[in-house]
């Protein structure tokens, strides 16, 4: 795929241009400070962008979740909230939007992502097991093997490429999953952990025709086939687009039959479902799911909020079904485009083809120079909130983590920064800025030392490392 194919598959309606369904109605002051005063902030913070305070920062980039701007209609589903403790009425109707668009036959809330990966993997995983999936994520690898599960990786090589047009770089490769099962056996795979648009890989979709094998390869096998939704409304744009059959169906049909091969899921609403707080979990499996409304209990709160209050539960309600229209989908995933096209033609280093929720700047070509001990993708998040006060996110050799036995970094093929475009937020005009933000890091990239790390926290580090520059 050439970058004027990816460019025209953004521009589905022949030379007209799409705008966001929605018109704005209230907004929200930004700051903008002077380069003093932000590189005062990067020190307080460690040189970790997740140590700022959101106050010294001026378009935050630094994740889709819980950042969404929220309809009219869900806020005012806020003042709906029934707050009993028991049997919620947003609850059913939460249930009901779940059951609706993905299909699944029972459903528990979670507080948010994490909270569902934490039931399902003290109720599936035994000490001892393995979990391949399609590239790891951080918060549910770590449940995972805090169940403990060692994580396998079996997505294609060629999402571990920045620069491989591959259209569905999500994939899982057969052969990789059937070399784990003949290595360790089927009865200690509970399950494959699938995501939709991989996350940690550049936004990049499974196919329809991937998760259909898998769903035959698994059910031979009685390993279930979970699925991470948490973007999977993305992912449905990318099949429409890209797979032979699916041009003239809805997000939300392609989304019912790509559920419908998995036996169940769990989700971060803050992406996908324009909530700024929730999560579900959902499954097929009676027995299973009565386990997890048993441990629902103990972690999150009663099995008809998990730690969600009757507001929250009745936004998220409403914000699945505005996540699964078509013109939105096409209008949050043509914004991230925008952004990447604009990069791309200044020949900035990017993951290709362009993903569903951010731009993934390929630290490693952008600093050639720089070793990857010293923290590329980190640096150029620092130099990017030194430039413009932009903030992203490191995605490489720091979120990766130490591998649990040797106790030495993971050391990713990606190396990462993320721009991460909150959904229904920024306009077209903030994309401009940021890419000639990233254009202006760009010009001035052999200035840049590299970081070293001087406090590192035992789980997730990426969340509260402290670094310095290297003089
Ligand atoms: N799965 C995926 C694919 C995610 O991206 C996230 C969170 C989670 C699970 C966990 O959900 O945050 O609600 O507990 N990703 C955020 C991010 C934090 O910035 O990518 P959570």
């Amino acid at each position: 795929m050439t970058n004027e194919t990816l460019h025209t598959m953004g521009q589905q309606h022949g030379r007209r241009s799409w705008a966001e369904p929605w018109k704005i109605k209230m907004v929200e002051p930004l700051t903008v400070t002077e380069r003093p005063a932000r590189e005062a902030a990067l020190i307080q913070a460690g040189y970790n962008t997740f140590l700022l305070r959101s106050d010294d920062v001026y378009i935050d980039l630094l994740t889709d979740s819980g950042t969404s701007a929220m309809s009219d209609r869900q806020w005012a589903g806020m003042m709906l909230g029934d707050e009993s403790y028991a049997g919620s009425r947003n609850y059913y109707h939460l249930e009901e939007a779940v059951k609706r668009y993905y299909g699944y036959a029972y459903l528990v809330p979670t507080h948010q992502g994490r909270g569902a990966e934490h039931l399902i993997s003290q109720v599936l995983i035994k000490p001892g097991d393995h979990i391949p999936g399609n590239m790891y994520f951080t918060t549910t690898r770590l449940h995972q093997e805090l169940a403990g599960a060692t994580f396998h990786d079996v997505i294609i090589d060629e999402a571990h490429d920045p620069t491989s047009l591959d259209p569905f770089k999500g994939n899982v490769d057969m052969a990789k999953l059937r070399g784990l099962v003949e290595e360790v056996g089927a009865a200690k795979i509970p399950y494959v952990s699938l995501a939709g648009t991989v996350n940690m890989a550049g936004g990049q979709p499974v196919s329809m025709a991937n998760v259909r094998e898998l769903h035959a390869y698994c059910a031979g096998l009685a390993i279930k086939l979970l699925l991470d939704a948490t973007r999977m409304v993305e992912n449905a744009l990318f099949i429409q687009e890209r797979e032979e059959g699916y041009a003239g169906r809805t997000i939300a049909q392609i989304l019912l039959e790509f559920c419908s091969y998995t036996d169940g899921a769990w989700m971060s609403a803050k992406k996908d479902h324009l909530v700024n707080i929730g999560g579900w979990l959902a499954i097929n499996d009676r027995d299973t799911f009565e386990e997890l409304r048993n441990l629902v209990v103990v972690y999150e709160g009663l099995h008809t909020y998990g730690g969600m209050a009757g507001r929250d539960m009745e936004a998220l309600a409403i914000g699945i079904t505005e996540a699964v229209q078509d013109d939105h989908v096409r209008s949050r995933v043509g914004q991230v485009r925008y952004l990447g096209e604009l990069l791309t033609e200044w020949d900035i280093p990017i993951v290709l083809p362009i993903g569903g929720h951010a731009i993934f700047l390929d630290a490693k070509r952008f600093y050639p120079h720089l070793a990857q001990d010293v923290f590329p993708a980190q640096t150029l998040a620092c130099e990017l909130y030194l430039d413009s006060g932009i903030r992203s996110m490191e995605r490489g050799i720091v979120s990766a983590g130490r591998d649990p036995e040797t106790g030495d970094h993971k050391r990713p093929k990606l190396e990462l920064t993320r721009l991460t475009i909150p959904r229904r937020v920024y306009t077209q005009a903030h994309m401009d800025v940021v890419a000639e933000s990233v254009k202006a890091c760009f010009d001035a990239r052999d200035a840049a030392t590299g970081l070293r790390m001087v406090f590192e926290p035992k789980y997730l580090r990426f969340f509260q490392a402290r670094f310095e520059p290297i003089v």
